[in-house]
């Protein structure tokens, strides 16, 4: 069985406060989007196996602890997921990196593939799915899909803000994953969006709105 944590950490709560307020621009907006990823990570790469290495300090001998076992994968959800994707990296430089395109029909919420592309024998490694915003939980849902139809198991996903209902649905679906969450917000509005939340990430993100 997978696990959901919820992260209640005093730096994460206070950027994501800063990422809600809606006088953030774009420049500082992707920067604090980058920096809870980073502080996110030592949460979800916390049961990373080790083992130990026989090595020499300048004092003398020592069996240390090395990462060990199956090899990350960031896997992004386009476009707001790209935003986390750094911030990942600079904890964990040499994971490969793939991508899934999904956007949301704006009538009915469901999500459409545009773009996959997968590291090579991605069933291999643990996959991590980064993307700041679990609203219906339809896109997390596609793409834990897509990942396990590669093969792909001990899959984690992480975003910075979750609705109560995409979480339970993205928990239903798929309850052997584990699942990382900044904070849990009230829930969705008429138009599917994250209430207080902080309004389209991947706008945000990229100034596109
Ligand atoms: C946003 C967000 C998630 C999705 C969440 O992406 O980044 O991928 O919506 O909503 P859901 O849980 O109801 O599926 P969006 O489809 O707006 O695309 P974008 O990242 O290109 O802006
Ligand atoms: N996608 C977003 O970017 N924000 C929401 O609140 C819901 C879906």
């Amino acid at each position: 069985m997978g696990k959901t944590t919820i992260i209640d950490h005093p730096l994460i709560s206070h950027k994501i406060s800063l990422l809600r307020d809606e006088r953030t621009g774009t420049r500082d907006f992707r920067n604090i989007v980058e920096e809870i990823a980073a502080l996110m990570a030592y949460e979800v790469f916390r049961d990373l196996p080790t083992e130990n290495v026989d090595i020499r300090t300048p004092i003398g001998d020592a069996s240390v602890p090395v990462l060990s076992g199956r090899k990350p994968a960031i896997v992004p959800i386009l476009r707001a997921g790209l935003g986390m994707v750094n911030g990942l990296l600079s904890v964990m430089p040499s994971a490969k990196v793939g991508h899934i395109g999904l956007c949301r029909d704006e009538v009915t919420h469901e999500p459409r593939e545009y773009y996959v592309n997968m590291p090579k024998h991605i069933e291999e490694r643990l996959v991590i799915l980064p993307d700041p915003m679990l609203a219906t939980g339809g896109s997390a849902i596609h793409a834990v899909d897509f990942v396990k139809k590669h093969g792909c198991r001990g899959i984690k996903f992480m975003c910075i803000i979750a609705a109560p209902e995409g979480l339970s649905a993205l928990e239903k679906a798929h309850p052997d994953i584990d699942i990382y969450v900044g904070t849990l917000d009230k829930g969705l509005n008429e138009n599917a969006y994250i209430v207080p939340g902080l309004g389209d990430a991947g706008d945000r993100i990229f100034g596109t709105d």
